[in-house]
């Protein structure tokens, strides 16, 4: 195990929410003047800006006081980019976590999942 998978049993902790999903298929609305606007919470957390929509952004969701996803973890990321062809169907991970309980260098690490709905080429089934 990682130190870190018992000393952090939950994150966004003491008021500080943090980012935990992003919709970027419904960004681009405007407003009664025809402007680009955006809507905030200032009920969570610390106070300051979250917001909940940008027109230029989409949809966000925030959490706090959430406990972290397990993996195991051999500190590589493998990391989708613009030449990798996903599943149109399917669920991408953008960041994916490598690691497995044979190998040695592998631990139990606590992690943040963040899920979003992301733009795609519908051509060749890349990110944009
Ligand atoms: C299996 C769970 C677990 C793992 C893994 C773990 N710890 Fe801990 N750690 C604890 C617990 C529980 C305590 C509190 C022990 C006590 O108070 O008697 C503690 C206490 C400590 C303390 C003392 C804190 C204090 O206030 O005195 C330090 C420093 C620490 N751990 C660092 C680490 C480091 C560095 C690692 C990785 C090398 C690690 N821990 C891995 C569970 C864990």
């Amino acid at each position: 195990m990682a130190c870190q998978t018992c000393h952090i049993p939950e994150y966004a902790r003491s008021g500080v929410a943090t980012k935990s999903y992003w919709d970027w298929s419904t960004a681009g609305k405007i407003n009664a003047e025809g402007k680009p606007y955006s809507e905030e919470n200032y009920t969570q957390g610390n106070g300051k800006h979250q917001h909940t929509y940008m027109s230029q952004k989409g949809d966000f969701e925030w959490a706090e006081n959430t406990e972290p996803a397990y993996a195991w973890f051999k500190g590589v990321v493998e990391y989708v980019n613009d030449e990798k062809v996903l599943d149109p169907e399917g669920i991408a991970p953008v960041n994916a976590i490598r690691g497995d309980p044979a190998s040695d260098d592998s631990r139990i690490w606590p992690f943040k999942i963040m899920k979003g709905r992301q733009a795609c080429d519908s051509v060749n089934n890349t990110l944009v």
